[in-house]
């Protein structure tokens, strides 16, 4: 219901290792969002990958991604719409760009550490990049920069999902006053 807006749409873009939690997050604040009657759209980095499965994961394949979705990000804020972006992002030049693009953008750093994601393993990519039969894999042999001044920083290690969306909710309600 339109009563209950009380957030100023931004960009809510969040970054970490593949297996941090960031599609859950940002998939549960976007039901939230969306309920409470805000125009809101979820770019999610595999769902995007679907669509385009030539998109490879080298340093320049990665941030031409990151700038094309970045790009859609800001031109949606634009017209008043609440952007949520999932995307690893390894590289700070890329993310800072899309920042740089976005009239309000909001960094959160999903930071579970790696042994963590490993061990989830949820999509059992780890697995196979262990194995070698995958390459390029972030945080096995592809870097990933932590982010060097994020609005916000959720480990989900000892979090429940809904704990890290309230984490989030209540970071936009502090930047909504
Ligand atoms: S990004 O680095 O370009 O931002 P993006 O978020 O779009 O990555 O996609 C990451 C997803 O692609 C992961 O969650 C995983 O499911 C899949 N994936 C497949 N190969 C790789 C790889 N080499 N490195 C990272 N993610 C990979």
């Amino acid at each position: 219901m339109a009563s209950e807006k009380r957030f100023k749409p931004t960009v809510l873009w969040f970054t970490g290792l593949s297996g941090s939690g960031k599609s859950t997050i940002s998939e549960r604040v976007f039901e939230i969002l969306k309920q409470q009657g805000y125009e809101v759209e979820h770019l999610d980095g595999d769902v995007i990958r679907d669509i385009f499965p030539k998109t490879g994961f080298s340093r320049e394949e990665r941030t031409d991604h990151i700038k094309r979705v970045g790009y859609l990000a800001s031109r949606l804020q634009t017209h008043g719409v609440f952007v949520i972006g999932s995307f690893i992002s390894p590289y700070q030049d890329a993310r800072d760009f899309v920042r740089n693009l976005c009239d309000d953008f909001t960094e959160i750093y999903i930071s579970t550490p790696l042994e963590e994601c490993e061990r989830r393993d949820v999509k059992g990519l780890y697995a196979k990049a262990r194995k070698g039969e995958i390459t390029q894999f972030t945080g096995i042999d592809d870097p990933y920069e932590v982010p060097e001044d994020p609005e916000l920083t959720i480990d989900t290690t000892n979090k429940s999902v809904e704990e890290a969306v309230q984490e989030v909710l209540d970071f936009l309600s502090s930047t909504s006053k």
